[in-house]
C-alpha cells in the first residue's frame, strides 16, 4: 500500500485553545489507484494530507496510524520522514506560491532537487524540466524557467508545481486541489498526463478536490469528508446511485454545471 491512514485523529493547539479537527480518518491509495477526497471548504481535507506527511509541528496533536509505502511515519524520525517526502510522494500544494522559493529562478527551484536529491546531472535536469513544463502545457517554457514566481499568473505556477511533483518519477502524488485554477481543456489535458502515469507506472494518487462531479468522472474511489469524518465512501460503477449519505446527496446536487456532464 503507498498510503494507509488508519483512524487519524487531529487536534491543533493555538495558545490556550485546543481544537480538535479529524475525528478518525482512514483512507488507502494503492499502486495504480486513483482516490478522491471531495468535502467542502473547512472539511479537512488539506489537513489530513499535511499530517499524514507530518508536515506539522508540535502545534498539531496526531493520533492514529499513518504508514507512506512501508514507513511508519508516526514513529520515523525527523531525517526518514524526510527522506520518505523528498523521494516517494510528490505533494502538489494547494497554493503553488507557498510551494515555490520566492528568491529563485524556477528553473533553479525544480532543477536543484533532482540534483540534490536525484543525483542528476544540472544539464540532464534541466532538460527533464524544460519537457515536463512543455507538457504542462506552460507558455515559453525556456523563458519561465529563468524568470521569478512572482513574475507568473497562478495557473502558470500551478502547471510549474505539477511539473515538479512528476520531475522525481514519485510512486504516490498528493494533489491538492491542483487543477482547480486551470482552465477546463488545461485540466482535462493535465489529468490525462496523471491518469497515463497511474495506468503505466502503477503511480497512485490522492485527489482532493471540492468538485465531486469531476472526482467521479476520474477516480476508482472517493471519501466524502464532512467536518473531519468520512461519511461516504463511493465506488465505480455508479457512484452517485449508490450515494446515501444526505451531506453527498447536496454535493451532487450543487456542483458546478461545466463538470455536470463530464467534460472532463
Ligand atoms: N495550522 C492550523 N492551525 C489551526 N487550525 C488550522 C490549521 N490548519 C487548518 N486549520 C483548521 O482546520 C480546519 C480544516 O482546514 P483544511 O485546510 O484542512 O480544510 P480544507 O478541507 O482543505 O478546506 P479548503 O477546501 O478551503 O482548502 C479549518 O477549520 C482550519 O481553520
Ligand atoms: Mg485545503
Amino acid at each position: 500500500m503507498l498510503l494507509n491512514i488508519t483512524d487519524l485523529h487531529l487536534a491543533f493547539h493555538t495558545g490556550d485553545e485546543r481544537a480538535s479537527i479529524l475525528h478518525g480518518v482512514s483512507l488507502m491509495v494503492a499502486p495504480g489507484e486513483l482516490v478522491g477526497l471531495v468535502g467542502e471548504s473547512g472539511s479537512g481535507k488539506s489537513t489530513t494530507i499535511r499530517a499524514a506527511l507530518r508536515l506539522y509541528g508540535d502545534e498539531a496533536e496526531i493520533t492514529g496510524a499513518i504508514d507512506v509505502d512501508g514507513t511508519d511515519m508516526i514513529a520515523a524520525d525527523a531525517v526518514t520522514q524526510r527522506q520518505v517526502r523528498a523521494s516517494t510522494v510528490a505533494l502538489i500544494q494547494q497554493d503553488p506560491r507557498a510551494a515555490l522559493n520566492p528568491v529563485r529562478r524556477i528553473g533553479d527551484s525544480l532543477a536543484e532537487r533532482l540534483v540534490k536529491v536525484h543525483g542528476m546531472r544540472r544539464p540532464d535536469a534541466d532538460q527533464r524540466i524544460l519537457s515536463l513544463l512543455t507538457d504542462v502545457g506552460l507558455s515559453h517554457p525556456e523563458r519561465r524557467m529563468r524568470q521569478y514566481p512572482h513574475e507568473l499568473s497562478g495557473g502558470m505556477l500551478q502547471r510549474v508545481v505539477i511539473a515538479a511533483a512528476l520531475s522525481t518519477d514519485p510512486k504516490l502524488i498528493l494533489a491538492d486541489e491542483s487543477t482547480s485554477a486551470l482552465d477546463v481543456t488545461t485540466q482535462a489535458e493535465i489529468i490525462a498526463m496523471f491518469q497515463r502515469q497511474i495506468r503505466e507506472r502503477g503511480l497512485g494518487m490522492l485527489f482532493i478536490t471540492h468538485d465531486l462531479h469531476l472526482a467521479a468522472a476520474i477516480c476508482d474511489r472517493i471519501h466524502v469528508l464532512r467536518q473531519g469524518e468520512i461519511v461516504e465512501t463511493l465506488h465505480r460503477p455508479d457512484m452517485f446511485r449508490t450515494a446515501q449519505h444526505p451531506y453527498t446527496r447536496v454535493l451532487v446536487d450543487s456542483a458546478p454545471a461545466l463538470t455536470r456532464k463530464g467534460t472532463v
